[in-house]
């Protein structure tokens, strides 16, 4: 029997829609050759619902969403929309849609392929087997905390003014997503805060701490999150799966990716208590090199085997897509970001010629 997914497509801004055009391709062959059907619907986000519709996140898109079992998003905004109002930013509409799916546990892998150490800008002995999660809570935080605007001050002065907050209930539900998380990895859990400084960040240690005796099997620390950015440098090695709120996520999560040699190769997954999840590279939309075939397509097609192994429940398929991507690494092809010496430097649309191929 076939079974058919209705997967949104959201291709966005910059390299979005050469990356996305790869990773569809590579999908429908994947999908013709195990007897799955894919039913495709493609909406806008970001800068091109911004110029079509005046909105980032028009409601049409949010309800196509929300009907389908997946969504595959590849990358929002550009300079072009830069200078615009806030409610009017591709960055906006992202929110929204995360927002919207209330999409509040963000996994974000970094793992460290063999073929990429050298990469790296790291040492190979520092970065060689690097295997770890982040799970960033994403629909919370100083992202999302009110108050918040520009506000004119008696004085005359400005004030800009953003809140970070966090309640008992939502640490808790990102809380049991990391322990769960750690559980199927290597066990250990680094909680990453600021409460040496922050209130919010005490309530947040205090809760992820009393979680952890319902995961007796998971080992679980905390860190102070200047030190875990140096740690990260340091000795990744240390580190397994980390849990930590939306500000601290997305920064140690650039700096996560970046240990594998390119954040061109890290997908990602953005998951609610139920209904569609978003998968998307880490990466964003690169306007620098738009339109001119040199992107990376590989995280975003690593996304695509994500979305087949948490949210169609198709781990063979999945498995098949990570192993194209190893072959074609193993062949020697590299876009330009994860270019090295005696490899062949191919663009963006050649690397997914070489996936299909892979694939037959
Ligand atoms: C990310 C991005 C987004 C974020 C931006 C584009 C709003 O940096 O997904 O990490 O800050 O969450
Ligand atoms: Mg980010």
């Amino acid at each position: 029997m076939t079974s058919t997914y209705r997967i949104t497509l959201l291709p966005g801004d910059g390299i979005g829609p050469e990356i996305m055009t790869v990773a569809v391709d590579v999908l429908k062959t994947v999908g013709s050759q195990m007897d799955l059907a894919f039913e495709f619907e493609e909406a806008l986000i970001g800068g091109a619902a911004i110029d079509e519709t005046g909105e980032p996140l028009p409601e049409a898109t949010l309800k196509t969403c929300k009907a389908s079992d997946a969504v595959l998003l590849a990358a929002i905004g550009g300079y072009k929309w830069d200078t615009l109002p806030r409610h009017q930013r591709p960055e906006t509409g992202l929110l929204g849609l995360r927002a919207g799916l209330e999409l509040f546990a963000n996994l974000r892998p970094a793992t460290i392929l063999p073929q990429l150490i050298d990469a790296s800008s790291l040492k190979r002995e520092v970065v060689e087997g690097v295997d770890i999660m982040v799970v960033r809570e994403l629909t919370g935080g100083i992202y999302f905390g009110s108050p918040k605007g520009i506000f004119e001050a008696e004085t005359g002065q400005k004030r800009g003014v953003n809140t970070m907050v966090y309640t008992d209930g939502e640490i808790d539900r990102i809380g049991r997503v990391a322990f769960e998380t750690a559980q199927k990895r290597r066990g250990q859990l680094c909680s990453v805060d600021k409460a040496n400084v922050l209130e919010v960040s005490q309530l947040w240690r205090d809760r992820i701490t009393a979680l952890s005796a319902d995961y007796p099997n998971v080992t679980l620390t905390h860190m102070y999150v200047d030190n875990a950015a140096m740690q990260l440098i340091r000795w990744p090695k240390q580190f397994d799966t980390i849990v930590t709120g939306n500000l601290f996520g997305d920064i140690l999560s650039d700096a996560a990716a970046m240990l594998t040699g390119s954040i061109g190769m890290l997908p990602s997954a953005s998951l609610g208590a139920s209904g569609p999840g978003v998968y998307e590279p880490v990466h964003g939309s690169a306007p620098d090199i738009a339109g001119q075939d040199k992107a990376n397509p590989l995280a975003q097609v690593l996304s695509t085997a994500m979305m087949l192994r948490y949210a169609l429940d198709q781990p063979v398929a999945a498995d098949r897509i990570e192993q194209a991507v190893t072959t074609v690494l193993d062949q020697g092809y590299r876009t330009g970001d994860i270019m090295a010496e005696n490899m062949t430097q191919v663009g963006c649309k050649a690397m997914g010629e070489a996936l299909l191929s892979a694939l037959a």
